[in-house]
């Protein structure tokens, strides 16, 4: 038919090593786009500007944010959150930045910031999405809306082995602390805290592969697009 498509959003939200960012590059490149990894975001700044930022009056940091600009490199599996035009390196994916970015998220001059620019980004172009609040939030009009969840012992196991697969030390009982005081900071702040979206698919991922879990998700990605080409061909 002759008729035009609209931007398509998907978004992935859930706690921290439940699986999100694997099966976000996957689906992506499966549906050949890029990929917003909003944590991302988050940690770029943390690690730009450390522990000085919570520290910071609300003035001095919105002066201090205006000087990130955030695009998508790439798509698919091959997508980079780049600030100024660099792509984000390693460095951003510890522990301590981690926590740094969660501190930060739960404040709203930050949280304001960088849903005007995750917006921007959805604007540009469809998206593969992933975070806390992408349905609950940023893209309340996504297409596909996911939320995964696991067990905290079964996130810290993936993590640490994910940790170790890279050759890094990796106590089960520290990722296991580290995870579950993470979770309840994201849970818990009053700006956009965890939580699934009203309409939002929820997954258990626990006793699920991740082929498994990204069978689920393409299928009904699959199922839900059929159903819009149709309307959209109806009218
Ligand atoms: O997904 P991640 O581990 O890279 O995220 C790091 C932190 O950033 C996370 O603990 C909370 C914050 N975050 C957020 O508040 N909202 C998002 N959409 C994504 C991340």
């Amino acid at each position: 038919g002759n008729f035009k498509m609209s931007k398509i959003v998907i978004t992935l939200d859930g706690p921290a090593g439940v699986g999100k960012s694997t099966l976000a590059h996957k689906v992506a490149a499966n549906l050949d786009l890029p990929y917003m990894d909003s944590g991302a975001m988050f940690r770029i700044i943390a690690l730009e500007l450390g522990e000085e930022a919570l520290e910071m009056s609300e003035g001095q940091l919105e002066s201090e944010l205006e000087n990130f600009r955030f695009s998508i490199q790439g798509t698919g599996e091959a997508s980079q959150m780049c600030n100024n035009g660099k792509p984000a390196g390693d460095d951003i994916r510890t522990e301590e930045v981690a926590w740094l970015a969660s501190n930060l998220a739960a404040l709203p001059i930050v949280r304001s910031f960088l849903r005007h620019a995750q917006r921007e980004l959805g604007k540009q172009t469809s998206l593969v999405c992933e975070g806390r609040d992408m349905g609950s939030e940023i893209f309340p009009q996504a297409l596909c809306k996911f939320f995964l969840d696991a067990t905290p012992e079964e996130r810290a196991r993936r993590r640490s082995r994910q940790l170790a697969e890279k050759g890094k030390s990796a106590d089960y009982s520290t990722i296991l602390d580290q995870i579950l005081t993470r979770d309840a900071q994201d849970r818990n702040r009053k700006e956009s805290p965890l939580r699934p979206a009203k309409d939002a698919v929820l997954i258990d991922t626990t006793d699920r592969t991740l082929e498994e879990v990204l069978e689920l998700l393409l299928g009904h990605i699959k199922h839900t697009m059929s159903k819009r080409h149709a309307r959209q061909v109806a009218k």
